[in-house]
């Protein structure tokens, strides 16, 4: 286990997505119904970045061609994208964000 701070969560609001870094790592943190999550700002179609992408009904949208993917397990729910995304487990202490950079809950294939 290695959970870094990577922000506040103060930092975070409802259905947008923070980026943060890790080390090398590019991190979405993204907010949904006041739950955050983290996933690796790396689209698993066509490798574009995920930042400018938006938040809704708990998924990420990629903002290249609209692929989706759920916040929790990081599944490729809409095409064209047909691989998961990384996604971090994340622990609150109290307002600071923490991640395990180790602990990669999804790897695209
Ligand atoms: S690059 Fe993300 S869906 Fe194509």
């Amino acid at each position: 286990m290695a959970w870094q701070l990577i922000a506040s969560v103060a930092q975070t609001r409802d259905r947008e997505i923070t980026p943060v870094r890790a080390g090398e790592l590019e991190i979405l943190l993204c907010r949904w119904q006041d739950r955050l999550y983290a996933v690796r700002n790396l689209c698993s179609h066509a490798l574009k970045p995920l930042a400018d992408g938006h938040i809704e009904q708990g998924a990420i949208f990629c903002p290249v061609h609209g692929g989706s993917f759920s916040l929790t397990s990081g599944q490729a729910l809409t095409r064209p994208a047909l691989r998961p995304i990384a996604t971090y487990p994340v622990k609150i202490q109290g307002d600071q964000v923490l991640i395990d950079v180790d602990e990669i809950v999804q790897l695209p294939d």
